[in-house]
């Protein structure tokens, strides 16, 4: 039987457990989730080993992150599996706060992110979420006091303003993104993809098919627009609601018209029935 994580309920336990194992010379990485863990989650602790000798997981289902008709109190909470699987990584700590003890009363802080935040991207169809994630990422750090923390690269433009937050907030825990993981078809692994019936996850590969034979194009020299264009022509008559698919400098996300533009990311963001799905690919 593995090992069960601490868990930390407050704040100060999860201070006092990093402090002493600093002190006795280990690093700590802290890696961020909503929960609803799943092997990328998992990837995102693994990766950590090669940087920290601890890892904490933050399981925190953060409402300033939901608008008003998203899905809040929907989003799927799966504590018990949660910590099998900590366990079954190795993880020595999850902090698991309450509500009240993120926010407790009187909280009045806004933390509201510019540069990557504004790219036109997610930010166009959810205006106030990387306020909401700015918000609780900075508490989070500030509340580990991490060496190192892991975010996937499933949420391109969240790892660059989280990036972006961290290094114009002097911050000292390096971030560190992760690949996305995948499912045997290419869907990239998400919390929501429990929310796709049988016929919308058998669609769903849709996205990732698309991204990258248009990558593959775009590296063959096909025109930048035209692959784009020609991308979301396809994924709507799939049957998607297309939000938007872009091609994006990977560092600035700044538009990118040709290679000379690059590194290209393609980034699209489509709904299928209720659930909407985010996914990216490098041109490399
Ligand atoms: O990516 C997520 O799961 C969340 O946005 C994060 C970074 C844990 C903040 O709530």
């Amino acid at each position: 039987m593995p090992e069960m994580p601490l868990i930390f309920r407050e704040i100060s336990a999860m201070r006092q457990k990093v402090a002493q194992w600093r002190a006795a010379g280990e690093t700590v990485a802290l890696i961020p989730t909503m929960g609803a863990l799943h092997a990328g989650h998992v990837s995102l602790v693994e990766a950590s080993r090669a940087h920290a000798r601890r890892a904490i997981v933050s399981i925190f289902v953060n409402p300033t992150q939901f608008a008003p008709n998203e899905d809040f109190s929907a989003y799927p909470r799966t504590f018990d599996a949660d910590l099998a699987k900590l366990a079954e990584v190795g993880c020595d700590g999850c902090f698991a706060p309450t509500p009240g003890e993120m926010y407790p009363q009187g909280f009045s802080t806004q933390v509201i992110p510019g540069g990557p935040a504004l790219a036109g991207l997610e930010d166009r169809f959810r205006p106030d979420h990387f306020a909401g994630v700015a918000q609780v990422v900075a508490k989070l750090l500030n509340q580990a006091q991490a060496d190192c923390a892991f975010f996937g690269e499933k949420d391109f433009q969240q790892l660059a303003v989280i990036r972006r937050m961290a290094a114009d907030l002097d911050m000292s825990t390096r971030i560190f993104g992760v690949p996305t993981r995948r499912e045997t078809d290419g869907l990239a692994m998400s919390s929501r993809n429990v929310y796709l019936t049988a016929p919308e996850r058998a669609l769903a590969v849709t996205l990732s098919r698309v991204l990258r034979a248009s990558a593959e194009t775009i590296k063959a020299g096909a025109p930048v627009n035209e692959v784009v264009a020609r991308a979301s022509r396809e994924i709507e008559a799939a049957g998607f609601a297309l939000d938007y698919f872009e091609a994006r400098n990977a560092d600035s996300l700044a538009p990118a018209a040709s290679l000379a533009d690059g590194p290209i990311r393609l980034l699209v963001a489509a709904r299928l029935g209720k659930t909407r799905l985010i996914d990216n690919w490098a041109v490399e």
